[in-house]
């Protein structure tokens, strides 16, 4: 099924200079580029895309961090004053939204079969040090997923991609116009249709 996801190049990816490399991934596998475009975002418009309110998102994150760091044999009650996941959740959507708009952002809507999936997995694991070899994360980045907690930050992790359909409809929404996309047939398309 032919779906479009929306790509965020983070301000670590614009300020290290590899933007083409992170686009070219996606254009390699036959992704088509839709839309496009660099912009610096304000609070309230990172806050749109990080929002609080997505109560079981916020509070999924805080659960992925409590896993984290349990892992790493790590106890985030010393790092941050909660093991409450909402809580942490919280935290870290306003870090989120600091780090979103910290610089220029690339906002990339990409289309084509199972795009979705395509893009998470071509993205890697949310940390770089878990993320795989030949994704972006995994090629680009080092970070450890308790690193961020430490300075009260977000993770850099260069890339946002959404992480489903839901996801995908309501960021393209957020982040592009009906008249920033565009319509049009790469040279290969047939060959992946066929
Ligand atoms: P999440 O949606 O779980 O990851 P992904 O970007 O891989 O889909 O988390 C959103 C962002 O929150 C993630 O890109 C970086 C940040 N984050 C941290 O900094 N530390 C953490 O422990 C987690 C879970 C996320």
């Amino acid at each position: 099924m032919t779906e479009r996801t929306v790509v965020l190049i983070k301000p670590d990816g614009v300020k290290r200079g590899i933007v083409g490399q992170i686009i070219s991934r996606f254009e390699n596998v036959g992704l088509k580029i839709a839309a496009m475009k660099m912009i610096w975002i304000d609070k309230d418009f990172a806050a749109k895309h990080y929002p609080v309110s997505r109560k079981q998102w916020v509070e999924s994150i805080g659960k992925r961090a409590l896993e984290t760091y349990k892992e790493y044999g790590r106890d985030l009650g010393e790092d941050l004053d909660t093991m409450e996941p909402y809580e942490i959740g919280k935290k870290m959507c306003k870090w989120l939204v600091e780090f979103l708009t910290s610089g220029p952002v690339v906002a990339i809507l990409l289309e084509g079969e199972n795009s979705i999936n395509t893009v998470r997995k071509i993205v890697g694991h949310t940390f770089g040090d878990k993320a795989v070899p030949g994704t972006i994360r995994g090629d680009f980045t080092k970070a450890r997923g308790y690193a961020s907690f430490m300075s009260k930050r977000a993770g850099h992790n260069l890339v946002h991609a959404s992480g489903n359909s839901e996801e995908a409809e309501f960021e393209e929404e957020l982040w592009f116009k009906k008249n920033e996309i565009y319509s049009y047939k790469r040279l290969d398309e047939e060959m992946y249709l066929g």
